[in-house]
């Protein structure tokens, strides 16, 4: 697909449901006794495949448009897959999945597409295995396709938990990996203490409170009790998802003469790193009608063109805006000066190794603007811009950062254009294309 060059970008634009909060929505709406509907669900891929593995353990589950209604057995109700669960290209499915599997009495096997048969499993086995959970992966990595084995014989006496609490230092922030333990954790014989490096997207937290359980933060540790049930609400309604609104801040910031409102983003603090990071760069970025729901705070958010300088930032702000790295890179790429974004060896694990990505293809537009290290990407703004062509690798957020950098330059063709469906299903109508 072509993607060509763009004047400017003005109006309202919208943007699809909050893909972290989609995939949670199922899950815990599944684990309840009664039943609930969702609003804005991001009917993408890789939610899609959290859906249909819910169903695989049980659930009833239809969807219609963005709203779906949701049956579940209750949190003690699961039932035997009868085949293996495919969790597509979606880490969040597998890693979450993975920790609901580990304390259940029967067998679950998992695969999922040729990016997460690759991507690193032994972060989440390793503390499911520490509470007794019985995991093996197909190599020493861990790697797809993974088998979860019941952790003890069945039948068991009835005030019998499955798991053991434990605490647990995570070595690197992941808020897929803290979910899985939390998981776990509703089916352990004791509060779980996990400890973070610094904050990570903080969803199931705040999703499993509005269910009824007992979870509190406590410092830098979040502390789970085992639950009984999870006690619904009657309805839930995802925010649309900021790691999506990202490309279009971007692209009217660095556009002259645009001015774009994105309308209900979900802001929680966790997932706001980018607008703290664009302002710092001198992004005129204005939140409105600020309003809360299930525990979320969502916003409409205003940007006008503006011009940037270039940032040096890492440590704890990099879990806030990990997802939106190959956007900011765009940004910076029109900034005067250099930007170093430190700490970012977690993006050589995502769908694509993504530091590689930007490193090779991003350069293909603006030679020698990309540098990389093994954890930090620096980034020359200013530099000549050229109509390129460019691989995604099969990468959502590659191909979408890749054609506003197109867009906002003398245009890009891209190799995979339907990628996108992953996580924006209708990403390329705001864009001027040729297929
Ligand atoms: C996600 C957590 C992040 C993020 C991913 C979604 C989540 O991954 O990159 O896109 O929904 O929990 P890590 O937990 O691996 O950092």
């Amino acid at each position: 697909m072509k993607i060509l060059p763009i004047e400017n970008l003005r109006g309202v634009i919208e943007i699809p449901g909050d893909k972290s909060i989609s995939h949670r929505s199922i899950i815990f709406s599944s684990l309840a006794d009664t039943p609930v509907e969702i609003e804005n669900f991001l009917n993408g891929a890789d939610c899609l495949s959290t859906v249909a593995c819910m169903k695989s353990f049980g659930a009833d589950i239809k969807i219609d448009g963005d709203k779906v209604f949701v049956k579940g057995n209750g949190l003690h109700g699961l039932r035997e897959p009868e085949n293996v669960l495919d969790a597509g290209n979606s880490g969040t499915t597998l890693r979450l999945l993975l920790g609901l599997a580990a304390p259940q009495n029967f067998i679950t096997t998992f695969t999922g597409d040729s990016s997460l048969r690759q991507r690193p499993m032994g972060r989440v086995i390793k503390p499911l295995t520490e509470m007794g959970a019985s995991i093996v992966g197909r190599n020493e990595n861990k790697n797809l396709p993974i088998t979860v084995i019941p952790a003890t014989s069945y039948p068991l006496p009835p005030t019998f938990y499955p798991l053991k609490s434990i605490t647990y230092q995570m070595p690197v922030a992941s808020a897929q990996v803290k979910s899985a333990i939390i998981l776990a954790g509703l089916y352990a014989d004791g509060i779980t203490t996990i400890i973070e490096p610094a904050p990570s997207r903080d969803h199931t937290e705040k999703m499993l409170s509005a269910f009824g359980v007992r979870i509190e933060k406590v410092g830098d540790a979040v502390k789970v009790y085992p639950a009984e049930n999870l006690t619904a609400p009657k309805k839930i309604t995802v925010p649309n998802d900021i790691s999506s609104a990202a490309y279009w801040i971007v692209l009217a910031t660095v556009l002259k003469n645009s001015a774009v409102t994105i309308k209900n983003v979900g802001v929680n603090q966790t997932r706001t790193g980018i607008l703290d990071v664009m302002k710092e760069m001198g992004a005129q970025i204005e939140l409105e009608n600020l309003r809360e729901s299930g525990g979320e705070l969502s916003a409409d958010i205003k940007v006008t063109s503006s011009k940037l300088r270039g940032v040096e930032i890492g440590g704890a702000i990099i879990p806030r805006l990990i997802d939106e790295v190959p956007a900011l890179a765009v940004a910076a790429a029109f900034a005067e000066g250099t930007t170093i974004i430190h700490d970012v060896g977690e993006l050589r694990v995502k769908e694509s190794d993504r530091l590689k990505a930007i490193a090779d293809e991003f350069n293909k537009i603006s030679a020698g603007s990309f540098e990389t290290t093994a954890t930090d990407l620096i980034i020359h703004g200013g530099l000549k811009k050229t109509y390129a062509e460019c691989k995604t690798y099969a990468d959502h957020r590659i191909a979408m950062a890749l054609s506003i950098f197109g867009a906002a330059s003398e245009g890009v063709e891209i190799d995979d254009a339907d990628c996108v469906k992953i996580s924006y299903p209708n990403f390329f109508e705001r864009l001027a294309v040729r297929f």
